[in-house]
């Protein structure tokens, strides 16, 4: 076929040459096809100029302030904008409030599945069997496979189900008031510097034992965490370094960087096979309960759900990694950074007190689900999730090409008109920055980036008046995005207000706590906290007993 290769004597190095150079040419079209694709639709938005050729703004992404930099996008390029990733990729960025619902809404969301590299990730969780008709978890699935793993799940997040887990949440966080209280007392201070970071890990993890399937991983009785426990926190604790940058920097473009053995990936099946050692210990146990037990931990309402037997030991095994891992550090970090925020005001700090002491006994599912039972306690919970939610942002990529709806029509260029609707090529990567559509000032008012719980209460008493007076809405819808929305919205949403409410509840009754350290958040697989210059994750709170 190359005429200058007929100088090359052996036959198999030629075919080889020949086969190697026609790929390269396949590889070289389809990537110019794309490129010229996605600059004729995208390339009239507007988006930062890349500061590497080879590294686009991924460095600037991963050096800045956790989510910093999308705010500044934001301020300057708007709700519809795009930036350059590694290797010349490129990402459409949306906080558009119709995009977003469009993106992540029950018609379109199979349409705008989650990019591969993202769920390699999720992949990494799991070992697939070929006996689990329910392949990979929920975080991974797509499609129909999705669907079949949230109607699965779903018996064991109902309002009931997580009912009957309350009294855990509150006998969990009712342990560390013991181990508190007994350092407390042997202690010559009135108060001592805890980690509450650490704390908060052992509270949330425990409770995702006993509530999950009825293990008492028992690491807030003060042990060393061993197993299961040992190896969450070393592969949640991770640190910023090069290798990590450029492997969160190509994951997009070769997901399969991830199988490049490494820390995180050794950790990962160290943290597989404690799970299912636990699995194959409680999995008997369930089975053999009687149909008529009543089923109270996630485990035991999935099997009883289970009328077609298709949940194996390996089925639960991944089900519950994929629950531990979307669960345990985001409500962790919920319960850190709302002890954070309350020790910065103390005058907060005592009206909520207050307002959670007013019934000694301990709080219902109701007291804690519905809104107006605590309100104090319900904005303070909403307006630290606003603040810092745990995930920054989603990734999505366009299944097919297509065209997003815009709230705001995009003004037009030369070349474009203005439009409200934005024609996407199939294969765009698209960013969704929660962080962003959280702290609108548009939206949430001048002080967006203020802590101020009481605009939730303001929030909702302004909806009852325009309700009672069948006014429509009068002022822009204020969304908390950090559970997602849609069809992948996060299934434990529920389950994690109220057990973030009630450890909150019991500790406030006990104690108080007090500013210690300068604190800032760093991004590990969410936003943690730590003392301001260090690298580990720590929240040092003073904490005395309430007299
Ligand atoms: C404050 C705590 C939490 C926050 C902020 C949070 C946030 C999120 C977000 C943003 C997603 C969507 C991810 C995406 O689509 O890319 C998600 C999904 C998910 N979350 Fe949560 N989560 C929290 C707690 C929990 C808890 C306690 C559980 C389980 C016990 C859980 C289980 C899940 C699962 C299974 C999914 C995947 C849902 C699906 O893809 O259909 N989460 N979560």
């Amino acid at each position: 076929m190359f005429k200058f290769l007929a100088a090359v004597p052996q036959l198999w190095l030629r075919v080889l040459i020949e086969v190697g150079i026609s790929f390269a040419a396949v590889f070289l079209v389809r990537l110019l096809s794309r490129k010229i694709r996605f600059r004729h639709a995208l390339g009239h938005l507007p988006g930062p100029e890349p500061p590497s050729w080879l590294w686009g703004s991924e460095w600037d992404v991963y050096v800045s302030e956790p989510g910093k930099i999308y705010l500044d996008w934001a301020e300057k390029y708007g709700r519809v904008y795009k930036f350059r990733g590694a290797l010349r990729s490129m990402m459409l960025t949306i906080t558009d409030p119709r995009a977003v619902s469009y993106v992540l809404g029950a018609e379109h969301a199979y349409d705008y599945p989650k990019p591969k590299g993202a769920r390699a990730w999720f992949k990494l969780l799991v070992i697939k069997s070929p006996l689990y008709k329910l392949g990979e978890g929920v975080l991974y699935a797509e499609g129909e496979e999705h669907a079949h793993h949230r109607r699965t799940l779903s018996p064991a997040f109902n309002l009931q189900a997580t009912r009957n887990l309350c009294s855990i949440f509150v006998d969990c966080a009712s342990k560390a008031v013991e181990k508190w209280t007994e350092e407390l007392d042997k202690s010559p201070e009135a108060s001592l510097e805890f980690d509450v970071q650490y704390w908060a890990n052992r509270i949330s993890l425990d409770t995702f034992g006993l509530a999950g399937f009825s293990h008492d991983f028992d690491t807030l009785s003060n042990k060393k965490p061993t197993g299961l426990a040992a190896v969450l926190d070393s592969l949640t604790d991770s640190n910023a370094s090069f290798s990590s940058f450029v492997l969160h920097a190509l994951l997009f473009t070769f997901p399969s960087i991830l199988k490049a053995p490494g820390r995180r990936r050794k950790m990962l099946g160290r943290a597989r096979e404690a799970m299912s050692e636990i699995t194959t210990r409680v999995w008997a146990n369930a089975k053999q309960r009687g149909e008529d037990d009543g089923g109270k931990t996630i485990l035991e309402i999935l099997v009883d759900a289970d009328s077609e037997n298709e949940l194996t030991e390996d089925a639960i095994a991944a089900e519950m990694m994929t629950l531990i891992f979307a669960g345990y550090e985001t409500t962790s970090c919920v319960i850190s950074w709302t002890l954070h925020e309350l020790s910065l005001d103390p005058s907060l700090q005592a009206r909520l007190r207050e307002e959670v002491s007013a019934n000694p006994s301990d709080p219902s599912f109701d007291d804690l689900y519905e809104d107006d039972k605590l309100p104090l306690l319900d904005a303070v919970v909403q307006e630290t999730i606003r603040l810092h939610p745990p995930i920054l942002e989603l990734h999505r990529v366009a299944a097919q090409s297509g065209t997003i709806p815009l709230s705001t029509p995009l003004p037009g260029t030369p070349g474009q008109p203005a439009s409200d609707r934005l024609f996407v090529p199939r294969g765009t990567l698209i960013a969704i920055p929660l962080n962003v559509m959280q702290r609108e000032k548009s939206v949430w008012g001048d002080d967006a980036d203020k802590f101020r719980p009481e605009r939730w209460i303001e929030y909702n008493n302004q909806r009852e008046r325009e309700k009672a007076s069948g006014k429509t809405h009068l002022g822009a819808e204020r969304r908390l995005m950090a559970f997602s929305e849609g069809k992948r919205v996060c299934i434990g949403k529920t389950f994690a207000l109220v057990e973030i409410k009630a450890v909150l509840v019991i500790l406030l009754r006990h104690f108080t706590f007090t500013k210690a350290r300068d604190i800032e958040d760093f991004v590990s697989f969410v936003v943690r906290p730590r003392v301001k210059g260090e690298k580990k994750s720590t929240l040092p709170i003073r904490v005395g007993k309430v007299v």
